[in-house]
């Protein structure tokens, strides 16, 4: 641990060694924070890797799962001026290099979702598209292969076509059609991209299911299947929940040969944690990301990117506000990010500073905790956060 000594004049110099280290210019501005007595710089750098972009919250869906049964935000499609305003500010982050469009409602049936992918595309973005499948059509297979889309998630809960029915109220058959028009229009263009992924969201309904997604991958040309439990959005899928606070026996599904390129490698399932008490970690914070909403609005994750509520791990109903660190129309993206609030906010996730409510003794009585609120560390609070645990991911 380097001394750091004040010269005649009061001030410090930080050692050669420490900014090469970290990648720091010499001139690079910091915050200077205090936790728990500590003091901490925090670096003011415009290091964003990847971004969310909600391009809509509208979906030709409803899906028994889905979080619109249970908000109160409208159904509404990202405008070309908040868009136009995340491309000008790209130029800001030399090291982004991915976007992803999902969020909670299905670009797909944005009326420009195809443009959005073609502005990314020029600016040398790898983007991901995780969408239903329905709207998948022959055109838009064509146009994603020609936009060069690095990877197309597809949701499906379910094998057996009454299972994915009942949860997504669609046809199983039109969605495994649409991904092998994918295929089809990459085959045509002999193209390798976009690779295809599936979403699996696990529930007691369809668990027994899972067994049968590698073979069902392997067939589609899949190269990688993501399951996720479920995040219970309201009762009835909380009784649906196949985690929990004790430990569980984790999940289990094969894997599958898939064709790359000129390789063939092997196709796996990405399985989430069963039950709480693992080493909190925030992919969101930990990957470099932004969610951006529809509106433009700036989020550290999915889970505080709208107002909603759900039932945690021991059950309890709470109500998540939105929480927003700014807004594309009234600042510009690196601002929002460097921002003394939005700084010492990731930091407190990257240091996991909040306390456990689900261990708890007062965890039943407790009212902070019906809203997202601590009793110490930052607000909003990640106390209760199933993300962080790994228990339930996206793509
Ligand atoms: C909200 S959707 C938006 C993208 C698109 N409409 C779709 O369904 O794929 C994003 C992902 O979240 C998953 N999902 C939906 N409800 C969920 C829940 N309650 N818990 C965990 N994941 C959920 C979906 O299956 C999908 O893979
Ligand atoms: S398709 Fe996606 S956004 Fe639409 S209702 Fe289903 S989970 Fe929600
Ligand atoms: S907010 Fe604090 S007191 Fe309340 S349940 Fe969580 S850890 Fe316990
Ligand atoms: S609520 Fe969860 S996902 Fe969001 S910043 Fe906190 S730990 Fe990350």
């Amino acid at each position: 641990m380097p001394k750091l000594t004040p010269d005649e004049h009061g001030r410090f110099h930080l050692p050669a060694d420490f900014l090469n280290r970290r990648r720091l210019e010499p001139q690079a501005e910091y915050w200077l924070d205090e936790r728990d007595g500590d003091l901490i710089l925090h670096p003011r750098r415009p290091d964003v890797r990847k971004l969310y972009i909600e391009v809509t919250t509208a979906c030709n869906l409803n899906c028994q799962t889905c979080i619109r049964h249970s908000w109160v935000d409208p159904s509404a499609h990202m405008k070309r001026d908040t868009f136009e305003r995340i491309l000008a500010d790209l130029p800001a982050f030399p090291a982004l290099d991915q976007v992803v469009l999902t969020s909670f409602g299905e670009p797909l049936v944005h009326p420009r979702i195809l443009e959005i992918i073609e502005k990314l595309r020029e600016r040398n973005l790898m983007v991901t598209l995780g969408t239903n499948g329905l709207l998948l059509d022959d055109r838009i297979a064509r146009e994603l292969v020609r936009l060069g889309v690095s990877q197309v998630v597809v949701s499906i809960d379910g094998i057996q076509p009454d299972t994915y029915a009942d949860v997504r109220g669609a046809q199983l058959a039109e969605v495994l059609e649409n991904i092998q028009r994918l295929n089809e229009a990459k085959r045509q263009a002999g193209a390798v991209q976009p690779t295809l992924g599936v979403e699996f969201v696990a529930m007691k309904s369809n668990v027994a299911e899972l067994d049968s997604l590698a073979e069902l991958a392997g067939r589609l040309g899949v190269a990688r299947a993501v399951v996720s439990n479920v995040l219970p959005y309201t009762a009835e899928m909380n009784q649906e929940k196949l985690y929990g606070y004790e430990p569980i026996a984790p999940l289990k599904s094969g894997g599958w040969p898939v064709r790359s390129d000129a390789w063939m490698k092997w196709g796996i399932t990405e399985l989430p944690r069963m039950h709480w008490g693992g080493e909190p970690h925030c992919r969101f914070v930990h990957d470099y990301s932004i969610v951006i909403g529809w509106d433009g609005g700036v989020s550290p994750c999915y889970a505080l990117s709208h107002s909603y509520h759900y039932y945690t791990i021991d059950g309890i109903e709470k109500e998540v506000r939105r929480h927003t660190f700014g807004n594309v129309h009234q600042s510009s993206l690196a601002d929002i990010w460097m921002s003394e609030e939005y700084t010492r906010y990731r930091s407190a996730v990257r240091a996991f500073h909040f306390p456990s409510c689900p261990d708890c003794d007062l965890r039943e009585t407790c009212d902070l905790r019906l809203e997202n609120n601590a009793c110490w560390g930052p607000n909003p609070s990640c106390a209760d956060c199933l993300w962080a645990q790994d228990i339930v991911r996206c793509p």
